[in-house]
């Protein structure tokens, strides 16, 4: 018997992005994939994901295995930790209330979020869309009740309009105006982003790209049109660093397209030694909660 949240309960939600119809399982979603009535047919891939992009695809570069493999690591490590339980808490105050919600995780990457908020919702269903497959097969694995869609999230998104209760958006790109569609009247959008500060003992020892420091301020103005927000929180994340964490935060993310491995290993080891030393570094996040306007 599927549980109540198997991921086939939510593929009605999913329109093809080619005609816009409904997309249905044409069988074990691994093996045979999703398919439309006009015929349009999407891979299954057997880790558990489904691939919505076809043709062209994208321009945008998704995340590598490598990327991936060190953003597992490190989140595996619990360093974020607390952001993981200041998002679950924050959802589940949002969801109050809400029977059986269905998150949309935006940007999911490995899942892990999405995972942390799925467990303190009794009854949470998921579908999680990255443009990366190598995030999503990881992300396929940790929530085998999910849908994991890999689609780009600057298209036009593959869901049916009011689909989604909560949209979680971690340190992913936001599709303002899909996401109004997408979301329920009165449906909630949970968006962290890094604060200026963010890993600032970090950068002198390691090159890194720069925060953008007026992000909240941006975000609140490109989400005016269609959300209000509820709440804007500061969190601080004081880390110890080992080297091999060093080189896991730095080689996780964006930075990982525009440095060499080697020398930021060397700047780790140079930083924080191989001897078990560690540096102190602040982690600095906004996690933000708006409301979607309107009743329609
Ligand atoms: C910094 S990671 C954050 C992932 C996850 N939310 C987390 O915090 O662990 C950014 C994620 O956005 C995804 N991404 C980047 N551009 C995207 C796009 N245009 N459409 C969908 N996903 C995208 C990347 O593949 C990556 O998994
Ligand atoms: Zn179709």
């Amino acid at each position: 018997m599927p549980s109540a949240a198997h991921p086939l309960d939510l593929i009605p939600l999913l329109l093809c992005p080619v005609c816009g119809e409904q997309l249905e399982a044409a069988g074990q979603i691994a093996a045979q994939g999703l398919r439309c009535a006009a015929g349009h047919q999407y891979d299954g891939a057997r880790q558990g994901y489904v691939n919505l992009l076809t043709g062209r695809g994208t321009r945008f570069i998704p995340d590598t295995a490598e990327m991936v493999a060190a953003r597992d690591a490190f989140l595996g490590a619990g360093l974020y930790a607390p952001l993981a339980r200041q998002l679950a808490a924050k959802a589940g105050t949002l969801l109050a209330g809400t029977p059986t919600p269905v998150l949309l995780d935006a940007g999911a990457g490995t899942g892990y979020y999405l995972e942390a908020v799925l467990r303190t919702l009794a009854d949470g269903r998921a579908l999680a869309l990255d443009l990366s497959k190598f995030a999503l097969r990881r992300a396929a694995r940790v929530l085998p009740d999910a849908l994991c869609v890999v689609w780009d999230l600057w298209k036009p998104l593959p869901l049916a309009a009011g689909s989604s209760d909560l949209i979680l958006n971690v340190f992913a790109p936001r599709n303002p105006a899909e996401f109004v569609r997408v979301l329920k009247p009165g449906g909630h959008l949970l968006v962290a982003t890094a604060a200026p500060g963010h890993l600032d003992e970090l950068r002198e020892v390691v090159p890194l790209l720069a925060v953008d420091t007026d992000k909240s301020e941006r975000l609140g103005e490109t989400l005016a049109d269609g959300f209000e927000e509820v709440e804007s929180v500061a969190l601080q994340v004081p880390l110890q660093l080992a080297a091999e964490d060093i080189v896991r935060l730095v080689m996780m993310g964006p930075n990982a397209h525009h440095v060499d491995a080697g020398e930021v290993r060397a700047a780790a080891n140079a930083a924080a030694g191989s001897d078990g030393a560690q540096l102190p570094v602040t982690a600095r996040f906004t996690v933000a909660a708006y409301r979607r306007r309107g009743r329609r």
